[in-house]
């Protein structure tokens, strides 16, 4: 009997344990599962911030792979090429870690501690949201490597040490994530977070003082003197701006594809920002937007009267 009995036993164990280990593996297949359905997640979430915040145009140029740098921006203070941003290992920024990535969108910093030009906007970047920056790091691992080396900035003498990056970080650069305004609803602060964190509005739509910093205070008013001379049109609705007669279907279809009530389309950089970003928010998003937009303190453009 005890014989027959400890056989018993040690096949029920024996059968127990199988099961616990099939149980055991399957756990660990669904984890797997999961954590791969979190990581593809996580890819597509980056890659409409990727959009939203506008990275292609500005690291990919005509006749080179997408995001294999070479775009040439003409300042006041020489021509600036954007780098390589594809995950190549040596030419890209495929040997970065997840961290270097967020030093550089947060903090302006370099992995080897250079500070980078605020041409590459990160003074908007800083307010992105920890979960945005790793989904967009994500997402950037996902694209094409391209064997392309970086380009030396053509710079006048007084602009080409990066000491002078570090001395006007101190002054403007004020770095962190978005903080909500409790005051406002949730809608509001997500309009704000898009415009601000994200799509860098400012960085066009506001003027600049004598050091290049977008100057508060004029928040979105326009700026006289934009990239290439350009006037950028005042977006707060100051009665001044062309916006202050628009209402909220006129921004969704201008935000969308780009049509103004006049029937006219947005042109130049604007028609770039709609194609390659704001087209692609989703329809929450853009109401958010709006109404950010909507709600901004109406500002006279610089230099025009009040
Ligand atoms: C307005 C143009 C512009 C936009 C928009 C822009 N960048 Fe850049 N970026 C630059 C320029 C120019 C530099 C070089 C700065 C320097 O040399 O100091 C740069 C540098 C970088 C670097 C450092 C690369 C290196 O090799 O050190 C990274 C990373 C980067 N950008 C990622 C992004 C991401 C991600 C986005 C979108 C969220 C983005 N950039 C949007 C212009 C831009
Ligand atoms: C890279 C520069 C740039 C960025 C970034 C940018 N804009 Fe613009 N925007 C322009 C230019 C240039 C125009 C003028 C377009 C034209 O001449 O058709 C414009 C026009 C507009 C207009 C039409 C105003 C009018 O009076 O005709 C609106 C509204 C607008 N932008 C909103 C935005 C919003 C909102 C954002 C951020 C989500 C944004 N823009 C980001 C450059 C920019």
């Amino acid at each position: 009997m005890t014989i027959v009995g400890g056989a018993l036993k040690a096949l029920v164990c024996s059968f127990g344990r199988f099961w616990l280990i099939i149980m055991l593996v399957a756990i660990g297949a669904a984890g797997t599962w999961r954590s791969g359905l979190t990581a593809q997640a996580s890819i597509e979430r980056g890659e409409y911030i990727f959009h939203v915040a506008g990275c292609l145009t500005c690291h990919s140029t005509e006749g080179a792979p997408p995001l294999a740098g070479g775009h040439r921006f003409d300042t006041p203070f020489g021509v600036f090429i954007s780098p390589n941003i594809t995950p190549d290992k040596s030419h890209g920024i495929g040997a970065w870690s997840e961290q270097d990535f967020m030093r550089a969108l947060r903090y302006g910093l370099a992995p080897d501690g250079r500070h980078y030009y605020p041409v590459f906007p990160y003074t908007s970047y800083t307010r992105m949201s920890e979960q945005d920056m790793r989904d967009l790091f994500a997402y950037l691992r996902t694209t094409e490597p391209a064997a392309r080396p970086n380009e030396t900035h053509e710079l006048v003498w007084f602009a080409r040490s990066r000491l002078g990056n570090r001395v006007w970080k101190a002054l403007f650069l004020d770095p962190g994530a978005y903080q909500p305004d409790g005051r406002r609803s949730e809608r509001w602060n997500r309009g704000a977070y898009i415009a601000e964190a994200l799509a860098h509005c400012g960085e066009c739509h506001s003027p600049r003082g004598v050091l290049g910093a977008v100057d508060g205070a004029r928040h979105l008013s326009g700026n006289p003197q934009g990239l290439g001379g350009d006037v950028i049109p005042n977006i707060t609705p100051h009665a001044s701006a062309d916006v202050s007669s628009w209402v909220a279907v006129d921004y969704a279809a201008y935000l969308s594809y780009g049509e103004m009530p006049d029937g006219d389309y947005a042109g130049g950089m604007m028609a770039t920002v709609i194609d390659e970003g704001l087209s692609k928010l989703t329809e929450t998003d853009r109401a958010a937007l709006i109404e950010y937009l909507m709600t901004l303190r109406p500002l006279p453009m610089k230099g025009a009267r009040p």
